[in-house]
């Protein structure tokens, strides 16, 4: 029996998946790795971590499965998208990467809008707008703050292709994750030379772009030694790990979209027809199937905001957690499950690490509004988790209005275990919703790619239809949705009234 590996080199650590060749997991393994933040707003990881983390998930998945890497027959990657691995003209890393939550390039944003000649002008040429932690704004940061860091660059990868370099040699990306640099002509799905030479930057820094299932190399005999596979193993483009996990949830048909809760919160939609928002209020990319494309939203605190809310006010659920050996995540939701909807007026913006869809804001922050002193623990993390799937409804709103029909969402990410939360999906989206059988997230989307990569699927549409079904259902509650869409009203108006308090609050403390 031949095996497939899929590695996702996440924020938190580095996963690694092996299955057999219909799909079926024989183990999961991962490997964890620190995130430096040496500055308010700045998020960086050492690429050399990365690797690190690969090796032992890759080690302890086999060794789990009781499988010998001499079986992996392919590999496919998936990773954390928009960071900058910088490489000098030996293939060293230059300093830590800047990754997809880093808040610095405010400024840089705002100088490629000027070079582009404008947003429509931008988005035409790439079809995203420029957010902080996409990709080229780091490049010119780099330029604009550490010349002599900048003028050592020959290649600037993304995290899971600076993986591929180590295990293959070769200099390679693939079109989804690409289109998170902000460099990619989406429309064309080849690099932008015109947004590239008004930007002033060097094509040669970017590596050759594939179709996502593309083998783009094999493994060398340095990295078949370090991981334990075979010399030769074909490693399939991959994709961005939100392509990956939309792959891995079957988002790979018209009329599907899912909606994951991880630390980030993303609304994704398949679209064979490339649609821009003229606002640029969410992402256009193209998706790990030739062809076609997706609509993205992310927000970037969406468990997160709930993380913190834990972490810092939840010091008893925790300890109780721990007495009863539960999550204390779940003592949380039976306290939000018992407290009213609507949280008794009580609202709250998840913005804690600013904003990217549909609020590019690096400055906007968390908030409660509408405390009274009838609010308790409850009510607030209520309001927390009902903010937090308001916030994602605003993008999926966005994408209905550009033609997405929803008619069934698939939910996924460590925040759809909890019954709560998936039924309040289902009554704020106002559509019902579905779990599939495969709960591996993106490393199971970059096996899938492995595999049709080593043919052992024609095609990735085909590999989800093999391995992929739906297994539970999750009814919309229609009461609900009507109180619902009574409260979410005034939620969107809360950051429009204080986008400018934003900004001040941003200059007093020296961000702006
Ligand atoms: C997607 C995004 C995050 C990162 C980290 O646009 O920024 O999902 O890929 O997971």
């Amino acid at each position: 029996m031949a095996y497939l590996l899929g590695i996702d080199v996440g924020t938190s650590g580095a996963k690694t998946i092996l299955c057999d060749e219909k799909g079926g997991i024989a183990a999961e393994a991962v490997a964890e790795y620190p995130v430096y933040a040496p500055k308010p707003g700045w998020s960086e990881q050492d690429p050399a971590d990365w690797w690190k983390g690969v090796a032992a998930s890759v080690g302890k998945a086999l060794k789990l499965g009781k499988v010998k890497g001499s079986a992996v027959a392919g590999i496919g990657l998936s990773g954390q998208m928009h960071g900058s691995v910088f490489l000098d003209k030996s293939g060293q890393v230059i300093r830590k990467a800047l990754l997809w939550n880093d808040q610095r390039t405010g400024r840089e944003c705002d100088e490629i809008v000027k070079r582009a000649g404008g947003l429509p002008k931008l988005l035409k040429m790439v079809a995203n707008p420029a957010f902080t932690g996409f990709t080229a704004p780091k490049i010119l940061w780099l330029r604009n703050n550490e010349k002599k860091n900048f003028d050592r660059v020959r290649k600037v990868l993304l995290p899971k292709d600076y993986i591929r370099y180590l295990l293959t040699g070769e200099y390679a990306t693939e079109v989804s994750d690409a289109s998170g640099t902000l460099l990619l002509d989406v429309a064309k799905r080849a690099w932008s030379k015109e947004l590239l030479s008004k930007l002033q930057l060097d094509p040669d820094i970017l590596p050759p772009v594939f179709e996502s299932q593309v083998v783009s190399g094999v493994v060398n005999a340095e990295a078949a030694r370090a991981l334990g596979v075979p010399a030769g193993t074909p490693v399939a483009g991959g994709g961005g790990d939100q392509a990956m996990g939309a792959v891995g949830n079957g988002v790979v048909r018209k009329g599907v979209v899912s909606s994951m809760l991880g630390t980030s919160g993303v609304v994704f939609a398949y679209t064979d027809k490339m649609e821009t928002d003229p606002r640029g209020r969410i992402h256009t990319f193209c998706h790990a199937v030739p062809g076609v494309w997706h609509m993205m939203s992310c927000m970037l605190s969406a468990g997160g905001m709930l993380q913190w809310f834990r972490d810092v006010l939840c010091r008893e659920e925790i300890a109780e957690a721990g007495r009863r050996k539960v999550d204390p995540y779940a003592i949380m939701d039976a306290m939000a499950a018992g407290a009213p909807l609507g949280a008794e007026g009580l609202y709250c913006l998840p913005y804690l690490t600013g904003e990217r869809t549909p609020h590019a804001d690096p400055y906007a922050r968390g908030c409660f509004i509408g405390l009274t002193p009838r609010h308790d623990k409850a009510l607030m993390i209520r309001a927390a988790i009902e903010g937090i799937t308001f916030g994602m409804r605003d993008s999926l709103d966005i994408m209905r209005g550009m033609g997405v029909k929803a008619s069934e969402i698939r939910l996924s990410g460590g925040g759809a275990k909890s019954a709560f939360w998936s039924q309040l999906h289902a009554d704020v989206y106002g559509v019902d919703c579905c779990f599939t059988n495969s709960s591996a997230g993106s490393a199971y989307g970059a096996m899938i790619m492995g595999g049709v990569g080593a043919g052992v699927w024609k095609s990735v549409p085909q590999a989800c239809d093999a391995v992929i079904k739906t297994v539970r259902r999750v009814k919309k509650n229609p009461k609900a949705v009507r109180e619902y869409e009574r409260v979410y009203k005034p939620f969107g108006a809360l950051y429009e009234s204080l986008k400018g308090n934003f900004r001040e609050i941003a200059k007093v403390n020296g961000l702006l």
